[in-house]
């Protein structure tokens, strides 16, 4: 499974991607503003320094204002990835990019029949949001395991970017169900290396390491 990191702040970017990993970037309106930075400065500066796609949204509506702002979005680097909110101006716009051989991630997908049609446009990427599913009682790991199901029984070439993870939990089962790429925040990505026994285990170590007085250098 790619990792992608959902976020527009630089500094975690390039800590995670010294680490190696970092397989993508994902931003969103929010994240821009939360960045307070200008969206063609700040996508730039990611698509330098990662090599894996850079997912950049549109903020029109209409199909026709959409295309030319993916239009403008794909030229600031060949890395990225256009995307466009799950509507039918979204999926009308997706056909066409994909169609001119940019990437496009369609985003803010709740159902298996919307990922169907993104499909069908030609997405390169399609964007369930997890979280945001459980946050209304229903399962967001189900939706991933049907499209998932789905795009498997068609040979679809369509990636499932898993988003909106919330947890670690969420990333695991992702891993398990077979998501193509999952998207977390930086944070939720540092708490996967967590383990309660690990730290046990390193404090039982290190009461033995003073009692011996083990040293190495
Ligand atoms: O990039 C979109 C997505 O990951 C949003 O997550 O936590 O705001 O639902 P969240």
């Amino acid at each position: 499974m790619k990792f992608f990191v959902d976020t527009a702040e630089i500094d975690q970017i390039k800590e995670l991607n010294d680490l190696g990993m970092v397989d993508g970037v994902t931003t969103n309106p929010s994240l821009i503003a939360k960045s307070g930075r200008d969206i063609l400065e700040v996508t730039k500066e990611i698509c330098d320094i990662v090599d894996g796609p850079v997912s950049a949204e549109v903020v029109a509506l209409d199909a026709e204002t959409m295309l030319a702002e993916g239009r403008k979005l794909a030229k600031i680097a060949d890395n990225i990835a256009v995307k466009v909110p799950l509507t039918w101006a979204g999926l009308q716009t997706c056909k066409a990019l994909s169609d001119e051989g940019t990437m496009v991630n369609v985003t803010l997908c709740f159902s298996a029949n919307q990922a169907l049609l993104a499909a069908k446009a030609g997405a390169t990427f399609i964007s369930p949001f997890i979280g945001r599913l459980d946050d209304i009682n229903i399962d967001g790991l189900e939706l991933i395991e049907d499209i998932r199901t789905i795009y498997d029984n068609y040979g679809f070439d369509t990636q499932i970017l898993a988003a909106s993870i919330r947890s670690a939990n969420h990333m695991s089962e992702c891993a398990k169900i077979g998501a193509d790429v999952a998207t977390a925040p930086p944070a939720v990505i540092k708490n996967m290396a967590n383990h309660v026994l690990t730290d046990k285990g390193l404090a039982g170590f290190m009461a033995d390491i003073e009692k011996a007085g083990i040293k190495i250098l």
